[in-house]
């Protein structure tokens, strides 16, 4: 299973696409398989046809099913990204290709970025994962997290969505003290790096935006603003939520702001009659632990008299 994202295949560890991950890896066994090759560009690469013995032959490499190369050693001085491809060597009479390589030029990962947040608190959070350099090779991370000093190991769960790259944490220990340390391995081809990073679940809390706003406006200027939690919010009665409801009109750069505790619903009666408002509501936990959610979807509704 892939997922193409800036040009990266992100492939879960279960897969087999990959099998052959380092150059000399066993694929020569299977002959009408092409071995995979990873070269870093600008190095130099040499790969001999390996005929059968003793029979000496001439033969020729070709790629993509024309000629590069005539005699059996394919030699490339600086591979460039431009030389990947299909390599087959053959005998310049005809017939099967003795042997198939699959050229994959490209550049060894370098360590990951990596960004966390809690949306379910206290039960899960999410990280997404983008690469700083473009490697033009499949890559594949390792991604797991542990209590800073001591504690197991757990993994960060792989979600394949089609739009991010996205891991979730869902294995904290309940009397947990002190920052999670996690580690974001990237592997390709040429290489790996690794990029450990401290994780604090409070610090990260983000509540997802609230949902279902609904602004209703009745008459006497009276307008009133309903919304529903995140859903993704686990224990609204246990980690109560509290929200910020803001609203503007036309292009005013200053929204006013009105602060809820724990009500979802805010009613305005200081709106001026004729006027189109927009509102959005944010969450943030009760006791102001993490940061707020962003704000929801602005809905607008026109103040009637
Ligand atoms: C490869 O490099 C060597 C030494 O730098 C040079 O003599 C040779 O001509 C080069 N071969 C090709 C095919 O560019
Ligand atoms: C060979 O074919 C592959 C796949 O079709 C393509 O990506 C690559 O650019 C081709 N290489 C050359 C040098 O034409
Ligand atoms: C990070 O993860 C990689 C890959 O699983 C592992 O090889 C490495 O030892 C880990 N490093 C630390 C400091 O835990």
């Amino acid at each position: 299973m892939c997922v193409w994202r800036y040009y990266i295949c992100v492939c879960i560890a279960l897969t087999s696409l990959h099998t052959g991950l380092c150059q000399d890896s066993s694929a020569q066994s299977l002959k009408d398989q092409p071995r995979e090759v990873y070269v870093d560009v600008g190095s130099e690469l040499r790969v001999q046809c390996d005929d059968e013995p003793g029979e000496g032959m001439p033969v020729e490499w070709r790629l993509n099913g024309s000629v590069v190369q005539t005699g059996p050693l394919l030699h490339l001085n600086s591979t460039r990204l431009e030389d990947g491809g299909l390599y087959t060597c053959h005998r310049p009479s005809g017939g099967d290709a003795i042997q198939q390589i699959q050229l994959r030029p490209g550049y060894p990962p370098s360590p990951p970025d990596i960004r966390c947040w809690a949306p379910s608190y206290p039960n899960k959070a999410l990280c997404t994962v983008s690469q700083t350099t473009e490697t033009h090779l499949p890559t594949k991370y390792i991604i797991t997290y542990r209590q800073w000093d001591t504690g197991t190991v757990y993994p960060c769960h792989i979600i394949l969505t089609s739009v991010d790259f996205l891991c979730e944490m869902k294995d904290f220990e309940t009397l947990a003290s002190g920052p999670y340390l996690i580690n974001i391995t990237a592997i390709n081809g040429l290489g790996s790096a690794t990029k450990l990073m401290p994780f604090d679940l409070e610090d990260n809390v983000k509540p997802d935006p609230p949902v279902d706003v609904m602004v209703t406006a009745s008459h006497r200027r009276r307008v009133l603003v309903q919304w529903r939690p995140p859903p993704s919010w686990p224990n609204p009665v246990l980690f109560p939520l509290k929200y910020k409801l803001r609203y503007y009109w036309g292009s005013s750069k200053e929204p006013v702001e009105v602060e809820s505790y724990d009500s979802c619903v805010i009613s305005l009666d200081s709106l001026k009659v004729g006027r189109t408002y927009h509102f959005q509501v944010s969450a943030q936990e009760l006791m102001g632990i993490g940061q707020g959610s962003d704000w929801s979807e602005p809905v607008s509704a026109t103040v009637s008299g």
